[in-house]
Order: C-alpha cells, then sequence, then structure tokens
C-alpha cells in the first residue's frame, strides 16, 4: 500500500481499533443519542442512522451480485449490513490494520451471500483494477482525508461507467462540494440532509462526557478518540452540515 499522504487521526484510530471487545458503554451513549434511529448489530463508529441506511438501500441500483467497495470501513458494520440486505460482493478497505482484522471477524455474524473481502488500502490508493467496481460507499471516513480531489478521482478510476458512489460528508456551510465532485468526474444524481444531525451528534457528545470514566475503564486507550472527538468537534456543530449524497460516474 502506498504510504497514506496525511490522516489527522491516525493514531487515535489505530488505538480504536485495537480493542477487540464490544463495548457495552459506547452502545449504550449511542443507543441513548439516536434512540430508534439507532441501526442495532452495526458497532459502527460514526452517525449513520436507520433513516440513512434505508436511503441508501433505495439508491443502490443493480443490487444481487453487485460489488460494492466500502472505504474506511471501519469494523465493516455498514458495508456488511447492505451487503447482506441487497445480496451484494463486498470488498473493504481501510487503512488500519486492526480494522481489517475485525472486520474479517464481524463478516460471520452476517448471512452473505458471498464472502466479503476486507483489504488495506485507503482513499487514494483503493487496491482494485480500473473500472471494475459497480457501488462505492463512504460512511463518515472522507472527512480526514487530506486531499479531497485526489481521493474523488481514485473513486472515480475504479468505478465502472454509471457507477454509483454514495457518501455521507460535513460541508463546511456555504462551502458547497459539488463541483469537486463534477471535476472528479461524477454527477449528483440526488442529496439529504442526515435527519436530526446536530441533535444526535450533540447527545454522543454529551453521553461521552457523562459516561467518560466508564469509557476509560471499558475500553483503554481505545477510548481517546472519542473524547478528542468530543472535546473539539463540539464546536463545528453550527458551521457545517452532514448529507448523504448520491453520485454517478459521468
Ligand atoms: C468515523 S470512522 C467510520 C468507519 C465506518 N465507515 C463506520 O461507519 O463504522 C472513519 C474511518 O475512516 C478510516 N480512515 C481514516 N483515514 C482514511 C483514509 N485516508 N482513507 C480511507 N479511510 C480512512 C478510519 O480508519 C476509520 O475506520
Amino acid at each position: 500500500m502506498a504510504d497514506i499522504p496525511f490522516d489527522i487521526n491516525q493514531q487515535h484510530y489505530t488505538e480504536y481499533f485495537a480493542f477487540k471487545g464490544k463495548s457495552a458503554w459506547r452502545s449504550r451513549i449511542w443507543k441513548e443519542a439516536f434512540g430508534e434511529q439507532y441501526p442495532e448489530g452495526l458497532d459502527h463508529y460514526g452517525y449513520l442512522t436507520k433513516h440513512e441506511l434505508k436511503k441508501i438501500t433505495s439508491w443502490i441500483k443493480g443490487k444481487e451480485g453487485s460489488t460494492l467497495v466500502d472505504i474506511g470501513c471501519g469494523k465493516g458494520g455498514p458495508g456488511l449490513w447492505l451487503a447482506e440486505q441487497n445480496g451484494l460482493r463486498l470488498v473493504g478497505i481501510d487503512p488500519i490494520p486492526g480494522a481489517i482484522d475485525q472486520a474479517r471477524r464481524f463478516q460471520l455474524e452476517f448471512s452473505l451471500e458471498f464472502p466479503a473481502q476486507f483489504t488495506e488500502g485507503h482513499f487514494c490508493d483503493i487496491p482494485v483494477e480500473d473500472k471494475s467496481l459497480d457501488i462505492a460507499l463512504s460512511i463518515d471516513s472522507l472527512w480526514p482525508v487530506y486531499d479531497k480531489i485526489a481521493a474523488l478521482m481514485e473513486v472515480n478510476r475504479v468505478l465502472r461507467k454509471g457507477g454509483q458512489f454514495i457518501l455521507s460528508n460535513w460541508d463546511l456551510i456555504g462551502n458547497d462540494p459539488v463541483p469537486a465532485f463534477e471535476y472528479a468526474g461524477f454527477r449528483l444524481v440526488d442529496k439529504e440532509v442526515s435527519l436530526k444531525w446536530r441533535i444526535f451528534q450533540e447527545a454522543v457528545y454529551e453521553g461521552i462526557g457523562r459516561y467518560k470514566d466508564e469509557l476509560v475503564q471499558d475500553m483503554g486507550a481505545a477510548a481517546n478518540i472519542m473524547l478528542h472527538e468530543a472535546s473539539t468537534s463540539r464546536d463545528h456543530l453550527s458551521d457545517s452540515m452532514r448529507l448523504l449524497y448520491y453520485l454517478e460516474k459521468k
């Protein structure tokens, strides 16, 4: 794998994915924050909701046997769920070896039609052939990437013509990413502001503050990323928007 040019959270993610268990406190924080919108059983680290999973499913075109690449898959939950529900072949990539290890084991908890493959890679170096995939997915994983144009062009390279790229993103208010998507060879098909995203994210940060000691006791250094996020990202909730995008390769 080529070197990751810059990743502002590499150490935190390495610590996070080195924790092999499932923390009851972490799940409790997310469940209390999201209520009925919490997607059970995915053990994801992000802000995906049940509503978003339904929306993504409604966007996915060629279902049975199409290949989906989940970029920045982490432990793999969202891609595994979508592959199970839609009969997709799944390739998951992440730059953190601990995430890939966990995703390989986690796939055993899903009923997949095709075995999933999880491989080290990152947004600017997706280890697959040109024009070989039908769908690319990125859930809460584009934000740490320094060179977003290079990342979008790399996604474009691996998709077939007409291939779909579905992603969640935080946009700074007044900073429309659509011209960058178009520059990289995509057209916008649909987009949606994430339902109640600020309320959910604020509630997660409050929960992290409330159960800080329990999280650290439960997860050790793996809790650092959550404590860091809760203390640094709160201020940015008012100057950004979380959206789900559906793009197509031109
Ligand atoms: C917020 S987590 C989301 C993980 C997963 N998509 C989920 O929803 O559970 C962000 C993920 O992006 C990965 N990541 C960080 N830098 C990346 C990069 N340059 N390219 C691809 N993935 C990256 C991290 O290792 C982490 O797994």
